[in-house]
């Protein structure tokens, strides 16, 4: 029964997702699945039931793919109607779903499940992934792969997160470099290692290439 479900709602979210060039694209959402039921065995917690159903409609109400986000949580609760799944569940996805995101704050967690969800979206948004998300984003946005006149912004509310004047190169201090200390599981800390030391050395190959340093 469970699993019917789960393939069920795979099948809907590729529907949804298949053709987005946002780098929110149905790839992005196997591979936070795969991290974060890796992530589930490696600690040992976690029910891998509402991991997978988290991951796979992470992205669903959001409102970068969405309307606004009414129509988004909308979809999500239509779906849950679709495929019946019982009240306690549906509350644990919803919850996981409205507090992971970067551009929401810090909200505190819930539960395990929470945390591992995030930390697997989180892991899928630095690393050579998370470089090549970003251009694909900055790009379909129409903002500068990199501006040396803009400044870094350091606080930004939700609005100016989302709509403020930026480039992609900037979106490495505004949110990527930042992400490897906000982890919540070791299992994640760990591989956020050599993902973020990988950043680290494009910035600095892109910034002798930028400069023409010979
Ligand atoms: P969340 O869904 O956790 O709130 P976002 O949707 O803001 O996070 O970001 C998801 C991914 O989209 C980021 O990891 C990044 O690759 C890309 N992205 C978001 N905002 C920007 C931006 N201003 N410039 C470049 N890339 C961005
Ligand atoms: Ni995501």
């Amino acid at each position: 029964m469970k699993q019917m479900m789960v393939d069920l709602t795979e099948k809907f979210v590729y529907d949804q997702l298949n053709s987005d060039a946002s780098g929110h694209d149905w790839f992005h959402i196997d591979r936070v699945r795969k991290l974060a039921l890796h992530i589930a065995k490696e600690e040992q917690q976690g029910n891998e039931f509402i991991i997978e159903m988290a991951t796979l409609l992470h992205d669903i109400p959001d409102d970068k793919l969405n309307e606004d986000d009414v129509a988004g949580w909308k979809k999500l609760d239509e779906w849950f109607e679709e495929i019946k799944l019982d009240m306690d569940s549906v509350e644990a996805i919803k919850r996981i779903i409205n507090t992971i995101s970067y551009s929401s704050g810090h909200a505190k967690l819930s539960s395990i499940e929470a945390e591992i969800v995030q930390d697997a979206d989180r892991l899928d948004a630095i690393g050579a992934i998370g470089i090549a998300r970003t251009f694909a984003f900055g790009g379909k946005k129409g903002q500068p792969m990199y501006d040396p006149s803009l400044p870094i912004r350091e606080h930004m509310t939700k609005k100016e997160y989302r709509t403020g004047k930026s480039s992609s190169v900037h979106h490495f201090y505004e949110k990527l470099l930042r992400l490897q200390d906000m982890l919540n599981t070791c299992t994640a800390k760990k591989m956020a290692r050599e993902r973020h030391e990988y950043m680290v050395s494009f910035l600095e190959e892109f910034y002798k290439e930028w400069d023409v340093r010979l």
